[in-house]
């Protein structure tokens, strides 16, 4: 069975969101979806989650799953709020117990803020399968990017999130808190032994030089073939000098502090205070 995949690439981080469906079928599940955020004003906009949503229903489609391949440092997920007005579970992989740790620590949450990915629905780990209508996802957990990071192969399907990018571009920073060159080395080895007519979605796209144009679908074989970071086989030595390299020289995502404090909830704003205004914190000097 070969699912049809439409994206939706949000501009303004360089995010694609994906729905996956059954070629002939009512069933789906939307991956990595965006919750627009101006953070100059501090305001929330659904207008990126609110075309899913359309698609949806122009397609009468029924949403199984709402699945995050990680917690994302550069846009707030609206998997919550698609929750809300499509149904479907909530699944990302189990090590954000461990990114609740470091970052309830990070952003000093009290108690009431649970660290056991009790905000999801499901806390997958490596090798769980999982079934979209007729269509089956295996899991595989590919950290290196953050601790939780997960591959969710539907079919012949890899939606890989943060790990490998457009091989023109290469892969994704190892440098937040948790993060591992060596780990996404191992973990990007394990998506390239898929077989190589494996369709390959990436988490983002950032264009790259000499191409002008966001692109986001690629393929196993042309990863081991063009990737500029890892691609020919390149050696984990070479690899994990390159990429802390370069790592040292980025800066902060624009959103990662509203991110994280969102994403670590599964989406979730922090509890209002006794008025019922919601308030995000700036921990200075931390990250
Ligand atoms: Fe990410």
């Amino acid at each position: 069975m070969t699912p049809f995949v439409k994206a939706f690439f949000d501009e303004a981080t360089f995010t694609v969101s994906y729905l996956v469906r059954e070629p002939e079928g009512r069933a789906c599940a939307i991956i990595d979806s965006v919750l627009d955020y101006d953070q100059a004003a501090g305001r929330t906009d659904t207008s990126s989650a609110d075309e899913i949503i359309r698609y949806v229903r122009d397609n009468d489609l029924k949403v199984e799953w709402l699945l995050e391949s990680h917690v994302h440092a550069d846009h707030l997920s609206a998997a919550p709020y698609l929750q809300g007005q499509l149904g479907g579970k909530i699944g990302i992989g189990h090590n954000i117990t461990v990114v609740q740790d470091t970052f309830g620590k990070v952003f000093n949450e009290g108690t009431e803020f649970q660290r056991d990915g009790s905000q999801f629905d499901k806390l997958f780990t490596q090798g769980d399968s999982f079934h979209i209508g007729q269509m089956r996802g295996d899991v595989l957990e590919t950290p290196g990017h953050t601790p939780a990071c997960l591959t969710y192969v539907i079919e012949d399907a890899a939606f890989v999130g943060d790990t490998l990018f457009m091989p023109d571009f290469g892969t994704a920073r190892c440098d937040f808190p948790g993060g591992s060159s060596e780990t996404l080395y191992q973990s990007i080895q394990k998506i390239l032994t898929l077989p190589d007519d494996t369709r390959i979605f990436v988490g983002h796209d950032y264009k790259a030089p000499g191409r002008d144009e966001f692109a986001w679908e690629t393929t196993v074989g042309e990863q081991k073939a063009l990737n500029i970071h890892i691609g020919q086989g390149r050696p984990i030595e070479e690899f994990v000098e390159m990429r802390d390299a370069r790592d040292a020289t980025l800066s902060m995502p624009r959103l990662i502090l509203p991110s994280l404090q969102v994403n670590m909830r599964g989406g979730r704003m922090p509890e209002p205070d006794e008025q019922g205004d919601v308030f995000l914190k700036v921990p200075i000097n931390k990250l």
